[in-house]
């Protein structure tokens, strides 16, 4: 199959990115880090999360972060939201679009959200109509599409079953994530193609986390079974508290620069994530995990 024109490109590093950081990342910096992604042209922001303070504090100020950022018309600002009380919070704040997080893998969903997956689903539901009532949009993330770090490999009939469930809970997007990175091309097209058996590509998404390398060749896969949406994260930030040793999500910055090597819109201005990359590197006191954005540093440096 050929490659798209175009392509969308979800930046998740305030909410993915940031998620797993130790040290508490200011309500201010967070607000910066999405005011300047919407500047650089996303259309679509993965901005908080609105779940137990407990289980993950570094998303506790979503409300404040959500209340402070500058709304770009056109950008879609989306949340997080496990429950009920999660949607009402997300509502409160004026999401766009919510999103409910579930698993293809028994072992992953426990320890993530606490509840097997049959559970979550029914979970799920009331807050899938709940938005729809509210008229916001509605995206599923399926965690550990292709591995899991307590089951192995997951098998390609239990991604596609949770895909037609969330399906039939109406949602508008569903991502195909793979949480701990460890899928290849080859797998990924299999997986991608499975699912668009069920689900109009068009509404498929690619979520790579970047722990193995594979991430820029996964898209590249998912893009030749037909897939136009990928979520990426600038500087390559983030990794989930319930994946011990997953790495970030594919970094924007190499993202960007591959769709425009391959002649592929995105929309996105490529310096200006570069640039935020390094801001953002910076205040986190590290090195930015993007092979470009650090070229692209080093060359406008020379
Ligand atoms: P639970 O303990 O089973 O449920 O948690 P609970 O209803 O008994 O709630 C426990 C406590 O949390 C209670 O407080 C609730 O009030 C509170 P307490 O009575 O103990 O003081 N609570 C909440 N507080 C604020 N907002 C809420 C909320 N709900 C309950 N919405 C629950 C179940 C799902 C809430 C919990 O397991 C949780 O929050 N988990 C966090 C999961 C998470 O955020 N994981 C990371 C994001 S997913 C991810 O990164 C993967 C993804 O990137 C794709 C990929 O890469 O795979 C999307
Ligand atoms: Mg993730």
């Amino acid at each position: 199959m050929s490659l798209p024109n175009k392509v969308k490109i979800v930046e998740v590093s305030p909410r993915d990115g940031l998620q797993n950081e130790k040290e508490f990342v200011d309500t201010a910096l967070k607000i910066e880090l999405i005011d300047r992604l919407s500047a650089a042209g996303f259309v679509n922001i993965e901005a908080a999360s609105f779940v137990s303070p407990k289980w993950v504090p570094q998303m506790a100020d979503g409300a404040e972060v959500m209340a402070g950022i500058t709304r770009r018309p056109g950008t879609i600002y989306s949340v997080l939201t496990p429950n009920m009380r999660g949607f009402e919070a997300a509502l409160a704040a004026g999401a766009d679009e919510v999103v409910i997080f579930g698993a293809a893998s028994e072992a992953f969903s426990q320890k993530n959200i606490n509840c097997s997956i049959a559970e979550s689903i029914a979970r799920f539901e009331p807050v899938a109509h709940a938005a729809k009532e509210a008229g916001l949009r509605l995206r599923a993330s399926i965690s550990c599409a292709l591995g899991c770090p307590y089951q192995g490999e997951t098998p390609i009939a239990s991604v596609v079953d949770v895909a037609q469930r969330m399906l039939a809970l109406g949602c508008d997007e569903i991502d195909v994530a793979d949480t701990i990175g460890t899928g290849t091309a080859k797998r990924v097209g299999e997986v991608m193609r499975a699912v668009t058996e069920v689900v109009d590509p068009a509404r498929v998404s690619g979520h790579f986390h970047d722990t193995y390398g594979q991430s820029l060749a996964n898209i590249l896969a998912a893009m030749e079974a037909g897939i136009t949406i990928f979520h990426s994260s600038v500087a390559g930030l983030g990794g989930c508290p319930y994946a011990k040793g997953a790495t970030g999500n594919v970094a924007t910055e190499d993202v960007l620069y591959m769709m425009q090597g391959l002649g592929i819109e995105t929309g996105i201005d490529l310096e200006a994530v570069a640039d935020t990359g390094l801001w953002m590197s910076q205040h986190l006191n590290r090195k930015s995990s993007s092979r470009a954005g650090t070229a692209l540093a080093a060359r406008k440096a020379a």
